[in-house]
């Protein structure tokens, strides 16, 4: 059995993107998973902290309505488990300034705010995140690091500070981790621009499905998805980067080969191709956000939720602590 780990923002509603590049694969899966609400992450840019109250509760909930299993796996609030400071502060002092500011997540997101601001205030805190993601993972050697495609700088970071690491200390601190995405779905491309991963933070809200949007907007979104004049529902990311991203959603949530997509929709106009992307999509949401609405109003449930996810920080709290024992007598401080 592996030891398979990710973490998801709580910053806002979660976007199909999370869902089928993240989440989706992870359900039912028989290794162990150890699947946090990074919800320290989510104060790395401008915050509110109703809203982060909010937020955080309704990932929880999301992820529970979305089917994973909070009994059987390691599912808890990365708060909740102050270890992943300590190690971010001792993994800080490890990393240099150039390896950080070469990030490209850290590049678009920092250009946003030069953007808006012509004084330049970016938050350090979308600089030094990497880090804390580093640290989010090495607490617990996982095996494998499930993640989507844009995720993978940050864990080629994560295995180049564990590796320095474990070098200059002259010991096996941390477990190099691998990592892995899907087959089908590790980038899900926004509906409006297909050059672009699909995000919840896009300016143009109609090319970004919601796992909370309405059946209305679903359907609108999906049928003015961008495509191209070619007729012709064929998978080629090069000339037809739209339908070749409704083809991966369709088939992300069939659990189908692209391939056995394409054949399903040999000769149709793009017209009923999106009507019945658009079908798929409704039917695989309106599943989770029943469970959703029926969970949100559900005191007794909600608190059962709580109760497990703070149980479950414990447990990890106690792997973290034995891995921050030994990165402190490793870097000269013991305190015991
Ligand atoms: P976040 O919250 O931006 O995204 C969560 C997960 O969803 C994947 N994802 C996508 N996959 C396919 N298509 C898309 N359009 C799409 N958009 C997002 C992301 O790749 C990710 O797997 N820093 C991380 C959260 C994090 C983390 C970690 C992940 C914190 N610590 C440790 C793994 C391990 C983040 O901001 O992801």
């Amino acid at each position: 059995m592996k030891r398979i780990l990710t973490g998801i923002q709580s910053t806002n509603n979660l976007t199909l993107g999370n869902y089928l590049g993240a989440i989706k694969p992870l359900i039912d899966i028989k290794d162990e998973l150890y699947l946090f609400i990074a919800d320290l992450h989510s104060i790395t840019v401008p915050f509110n902290p109703d809203e982060l109250r909010e937020n955080r509760i309704n990932t929880a909930l999301l992820y529970k309505s979305m089917g994973l299993d909070f009994e059987k796996n390691k599912i808890f609030f990365q708060s909740c488990v102050p270890e992943h400071n300590q190690l971010n502060y001792v993994l800080l002092c490890h990393s240099n300034l150039g390896e950080l500011q070469r990030m490209t997540q850290f590049k678009d997101k920092s250009s946003k705010f030069s953007q808006e601001n012509k004084t330049l205030t970016i938050p350090t805190g979308i600089l030094v995140y990497p880090i804390l993601m580093a640290a989010d993972i090495l607490l617990y050697k996982p095996d494998i690091v499930h993640v989507g495609k844009d995720q993978k700088q940050h864990i080629e970071l994560t295995r180049n500070l564990a590796e320095r690491m474990n070098k200059k200390y002259k010991k096996e601190l941390f477990k190099i981790p691998e990592h892995s995405f899907n087959k089908v779905g590790s980038k899900i491309l926004d509906l409006q621009n297909p050059e672009i991963k699909m995000s919840k933070s896009n300016e143009n809200k109609k090319g970004t499905i919601f796992i909370l949007d309405s059946e209305g907007d679903i359907r609108k979104k999906i049928m003015s998805a961008k495509t191209d004049s070619l007729d012709n529902v064929k998978y080629d990311e090069e000339n037809q980067p739209g339908v070749s991203n409704l083809l991966t959603i369709y088939s992300s949530i069939k659990n189908i080969s692209i391939t056995d997509a394409e054949k399903h929709f040999i000769g149709k106009k793009y017209g009923d191709f999106k009507r019945e992307v658009a079908d798929t999509v409704v039917s695989e949401l309106k599943k989770i956000q029943d469970v959703f609405y029926e969970l949100k109003n559900n005191k007794v449930e909600k608190e059962k939720l709580m109760k497990q996810l703070k149980k479950n920080a414990d447990e990890c709290k106690k792997i973290a602590s034995e891995t921050i024992k030994a990165v402190y007598e490793a870097i000269g401080m013991n305190n015991e």
